[in-house]
């Protein structure tokens, strides 16, 4: 009988994730790992299952979390704070397919077909989802295109650059990391997310269409699944490098919700009022029968 297969990773010089194929994630300090001989010691050299690769990248994500727990905002949801967030949803969606295409282009000249292949099929599932944010920012009666225009939120300027980076390096394998960490936390979001911002909004304003897709309802949950197969058939280097970039990216990605969560009522009016040059519209920010101050969760 087949033995599950067991991965792992370094996450950081103290810190690895043990996955089994067969359910069980473990946490292990490589610095004693050498020490005891372990077989964890250097790193791994085998093939990937689906098991096992998902935990590993799951893991990282909650590792990369955890990191905040104990610190993290949680807001009541309002429409500025989520006029804030499809800023950041369309800046962090507008350059992807761009990026993916180059980090293709990287790969088919390293002679790597399959990478080049999924990034390109990638960059073509990601295109368009920055109109999505701009449509919605619209529904709202918000002008989406000077907003996005003058006004990146500070909490998603280090995402931003991150990706840009990984898919401009000599082998941009990293980028699948990053990605899978953006789109996993945006297949958790359920029907009751979408409803609460549904609720906050004028009726019969239909300003969900980037939610609705980046969440347990639209194309992310198929994209993150292709995404776990694919990993998983990597070689044992380029898996181990995609977790350690997950984790990178979740701790970028916790700090900057938190930095953008923790920002008063107050803040987020002024700065969307700096930016497109002018007081946001009241019908927008007023919704009926809400009460002021509350916000949505990004
Ligand atoms: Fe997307
Ligand atoms: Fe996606």
């Amino acid at each position: 009988m087949r033995q599950p297969t067991i991965e792992w990773v370094n996450v950081t010089p103290d810190l690895s994730i043990i996955a089994c194929e067969s359910g069980e994630v473990w946490l292990g300090n490589p610095r004693a790992a050498r020490t005891e001989f372990s077989p964890f010691a250097a790193p791994m050299t085998g093939a990937g299952a689906v098991g096992s690769t998902v935990r590993l990248l799951d893991g990282a994500i909650n590792l990369g979390f955890a990191a905040i727990e104990n610190c993290l905002a949680r807001p009541e949801p309002t429409i500025a704070g989520y006029v804030v967030a499809l800023v950041g949803a369309y800046h962090t969606s507008v350059d992807t397919p761009r990026n993916l295409r180059r980090a293709a282009g990287r790969f088919a000249a390293l002679g790597r077909p399959e990478v080049a292949a999924y990034l390109e099929e990638r960059a073509r599932e990601e295109t368009g989802h920055d109109r999505l944010a701009l449509k919605d920012l619209r529904a709202l009666g918000v002008d989406g295109e000077r907003l996005v225009a003058h006004y990146m939120p500070e909490g998603i300027k280090p995402l931003c650059r991150r990706f840009d980076a990984l898919c401009l390096e000599d082998y941009p394998i990293g980028c699948i990391g990053y990605s899978y960490c953006l789109e996993r936390i945006a297949a958790l979001k359920q029907e009751t997310d979408i409803e609460r911002v549904r609720a906050l909004c004028a009726d019969g304003t239909d300003a969900t269409r980037f939610l609705r897709s980046h969440s347990s309802l639209g194309s992310e949950v198929a994209h993150v699944e292709e995404t776990i197969a694919f990993v998983a058939s990597l070689p044992a280097n380029d898996r181990i490098r995609i977790v350690q970039e997950t984790y990178a990216s979740a701790l970028l990605l916790a700090d900057g919700y938190n930095h953008e969560l923790l920002k008063s009522e107050a803040t987020i009016l002024e700065e969307i009022a700096r930016a497109l040059g002018e007081t946001p519209p009241c019908r927008s920010f007023s919704p009926v029968g809400e009460p002021p101050g509350a916000r949505p969760a990004a």
